[in-house]
């Protein structure tokens, strides 16, 4: 079968740090890969390069079989590459709500001539958009903070509202950057929950997380990163055992 994803030979270099160096990884339907490696391996850069927030330098980046080369962030959006941002990027004077339907794709009402020629048509798709973000939500236990500004709820319930935001695109290849960082409690197992969901439902999904236990529980393998390289790649627990990514990453 073929990947979803598939990043073949890709290169990326700031000034004189590379922190993509001849990266290759596929990422099938149905898969939860785990990404990890220390600060600064180059993890959030990959991501950034499949989500278009850079262009690559060289290789090529594929999604179902189309190459996502010269396409910008929204067009990327809109081939169905959703992501969560580590710093999670949530809109402060907003409510919960509000930021889950900052520009979801194929929304009607992005058009200033839709607006005034259809009105009836982009009414009805906000309402299915607040109906599809209410679904979201409640699949959170969060329904009833829906109307709270994202400022008044826990860290835990962000992070949530940040993986909720990237559901609302409704993508089949799903970017977690250190979802789980900071996140305990409820949170912690509603998330561990959705990623599993997401995945059972076909969408291919990258997590870039250092909770090991949330990696041993969820990715079916995982790649090791450092400086811009995969190190290592394999079954979690061989990974895991590796000593190459004892010495890197636990500094054994
Ligand atoms: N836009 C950029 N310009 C210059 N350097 C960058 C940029 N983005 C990332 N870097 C550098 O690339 C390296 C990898 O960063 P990053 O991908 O954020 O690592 P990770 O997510 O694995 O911690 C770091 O040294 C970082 O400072
Ligand atoms: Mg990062």
């Amino acid at each position: 079968m073929n990947a979803l994803i598939s990043l073949n030979d890709v290169c990326k270099s700031f000034g004189g740090i590379v922190v993509a160096d001849h990266i290759s990884i596929d990422i099938h339907r149905g898969e939860i890969l785990g990404l990890i490696g220390p600060n600064g391996a180059g993890k959030t850069s990959l991501f950034n390069l499949i989500s278009g927030v850079y262009p690559v330098d060289a290789g090529t980046i594929s999604v179902a079989g189309q190459s996502l080369d010269g396409l910008a962030l929204h067009r990327r959006a809109r081939l169905g590459v959703a992501r969560t941002w580590q710093n999670m990027r949530l809109f402060a004077t907003m409510s919960v709500l509000e930021n889950m339907l900052v520009a979801p794709r194929d929304y009607p009402g992005e058009k200033i001539s839709h607006i005034i020629f259809r009105p009836k048509q982009v009414a009805a798709a906000s309402q299915l958009l607040r109906e599809r973000a209410m679904v979201i939500l409640g699949r959170m236990k969060l329904e009833a903070i829906a109307h709270a500004n994202v400022n008044d709820i826990t860290f835990g319930q962000q992070k949530l509202v940040g993986l909720a935001r990237a559901l609302m695109n409704d993508g089949d290849c799903l970017l977690l950057d250190e979802p789980m960082a900071g996140v305990e409690g409820v949170a912690y197992d509603t998330m561990k929950t959705i990623v599993r969901e997401e995945a059972a439902a076909g969408r291919a999904v990258c997590v870039v997380e250092h909770n090991v236990s949330f990696i041993k529980d969820l990715c079916n393998s995982a790649v090791f990163m450092a400086s811009g390289k995969i190190l290592e790649r394999g079954s979690v627990d061989t990974l895991l055992s590796s000593k190459t990514l004892a010495d890197l990453y636990f500094g054994a």
